[in-house]
């Protein structure tokens, strides 16, 4: 088994980033979300993320619950649905996004094969210590590694190079699990073994590397971990 270590990416790859627009928009006293709801999540993740990938560009660094919020912001003005309580609400929802449904039976089966795992993501230490708590899932990870060591989002290398700092161990023995397309193709330049959880059927990215295997979902993960 040359895999040592498995490192997920959260949000989006454990946790359902969809779930706070969605399970708002069930709520009574937010019912004018009932049928924006998609469009909503889709444009709050986008900008987020294209805020992460500005400011590391610019060398702007802030961390990720300000681009959270800027991304909230921007959706919700797109939408004409700015409205202070459902702003409040929906963020309140984000500190406790669900993981999806295989997330604690795999780190389960990732643990009984003796690898190690860890989450190497963008959120602020804050907004992963909530995520994993409300999950339950902090019994099953050895570490929970934050850009906010480094100061800059992914992809940069010295994000990636968190894992090797961490574990000891070199990039061909670390498995990454991403279900950010431009997050996989990321960590396969930088060296890792990597897995692409693509559960929309989305083309590949075109960018300067490509993912090693792609999957629809997170419960193969542990049957290829062993495999490598
Ligand atoms: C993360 C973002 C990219 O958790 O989903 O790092």
């Amino acid at each position: 088994m040359t895999v040592k270590v498995c490192i997920f990416d959260a949000y989006g790859t454990l946790f359902d980033v969809a779930a706070a627009a969605r399970e708002a928009a069930a709520e009574p006293d937010f019912s004018q979300l009932a049928k924006l709801w998609p469009r909503i999540a889709e444009d709050w993740r986008l900008k987020q993320l294209q805020y992460t990938w500005l400011r590391a560009v610019a060398d702007r660094h802030c961390d990720f619950w300000q681009v959270t919020e800027d991304g909230l912001d921007w959706a919700l003005e797109r939408a004409g649905l700015e409205d202070a309580a459902l702003r409040a609400r929906l963020l309140t929802l984000y500190k406790e996004l669900s993981a999806y449904p295989e997330v604690g039976a795999m780190l389960e089966a990732l643990k009984g094969a003796g690898l190690k795992t860890g989450i190497l993501s963008n959120g602020s230490p804050d907004m992963l210590q909530n995520a994993v708590a409300s999950a339950g899932i902090g019994g099953q990870l050895d570490a929970v590694l934050s850009v906010e060591d480094v100061g800059v989002f992914k992809p940069h290398d010295r994000v990636y190079d968190m894992v090797g700092a961490r574990f000891g161990c070199a990039p061909r023995e670390v498995l990454f699990v991403s279900s950010n397309g431009w997050d996989a193709a990321g960590a396969a330049g930088y060296g890792f073994r990597t897995v692409w959880v693509n559960r929309a059927g989305d083309p590949v990215d075109r960018l300067y590397a490509a993912p090693d295997d792609i999957m629809t979902d997170l419960r193969g993960i542990p049957d290829l971990a062993q495999r490598l």
